[in-house]
Formats: structure tokens, sequence, C-alpha cells
């Protein structure tokens, strides 16, 4: 499934991403810069915030319960904001966009 993550400074990343992990564990393995993921996927730490793209907000589906709390921690949160540690990657995700916030990493 591939992932394209978009940095603040407009630099594509495509990577290749395996089913079944979550899109933040896919970035960390393919050392995708701003995905910090402090608390390694427990959804309690925000560093593993992304903005997904307009195009792909329906796929991706919303935060909910837990991560929309932890969100309140995140800066620039929008509407589109997931934290990517609770984003499962699967093959309807293929050619996903997501854009990583400024200031993050
Ligand atoms: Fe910590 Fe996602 S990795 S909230």
């Amino acid at each position: 499934t591939r992932i394209t993550f978009v940095t603040p400074a407009g630099q594509r990343i495509e990577i290749d991403a395996e089913n079944g992990l979550s899109v933040m564990e896919c970035a960390r393995r393919a050392n995708v810069p701003g995905i910090v993921a402090e608390c390694g996927g427990a959804c309690s730490c925000a560093t593993c915030h992304v903005h997904v793209d307009p195009e792909w907000c329906a796929a991706a589906g919303e935060a909910a319960g837990m991560e929309r709390d932890m969100l309140e921690f995140a800066e620039d949160v929008r509407d589109s904001s997931r934290l990517s540690c609770q984003v499962k990657v699967a093959p309807a995700l293929d050619g996903l966009v997501v854009h990583l916030p400024a200031g993050q990493g």
C-alpha cells in the first residue's frame, strides 16, 4: 500500500507500507522525519500527528474517543488531524497522502 508523506517544506516521501501495521509504524521503519511517536503507538503522546490530505479524509476516517482527546495536546490541529499510530494501513488506503505538521520532530 503506497503512502505519501508531505513534509512542511513540500518534499514528498513515498513509502511502501505493510498492510495491518499502523501508518506510524511504517513511517518509523522508513525513517520518515517528523513522526516522532514517543509513546510507541499507545495513543498517548500525540507526536505522530498528521494532517490527512482532504481527498483522503473520508477513507482514513475521523479521530474518535481517546485519539480525539489526545489530539488536544498536538499543535495546529485541524478537522483532518489524525494520530498516525491509530490509522491502520489497508489496501483501501493505497495512494494515501498525509501532511506532516510543521514543528514536529
Ligand atoms: Fe504516540 Fe501515536 S505514537 S500517540
